[in-house]
């Protein structure tokens, strides 16, 4: 089972392969911040300290937000994020 880190907080638990970051943060409240929860607003944006590549791909509407709110490279949406092995989020 992923291991999913929240480095802000410092915190770890054990996820299904593809829960979706969106739906266990709306089971365990105060981890991330999210607004529209569409893929919009930028509101969630975060990067992966580690397992990038864990995770499902970049699409272009993904993309095409994230153009608009950072200039970080390698940043994701977290209500976009699928968790697909052991990964490690830091809200930007
Ligand atoms: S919550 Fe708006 S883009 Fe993710």
């Amino acid at each position: 089972m992923p291991k999913l880190t929240f480095v802000r907080s410092n915190q770890t638990f054990d996820v299904p392969v593809g829960t979706r970051f969106l739906e266990f943060c709306d089971d365990h409240p105060g981890l991330h911040d999210f607004g529209c929860q569409v893929g919009s607003c930028g509101t969630c944006v975060l990067t992966l300290v580690a397992g990038a590549d864990q995770v499902n791909p970049l699409t272009t509407d993904e993309s095409d937000t994230l153009e608009m709110c950072t200039e970080v490279k390698g940043a994701r949406l977290g209500c976009q994020l699928e968790i697909r092995g052991d990964c490690a989020v830091k809200p930007l």
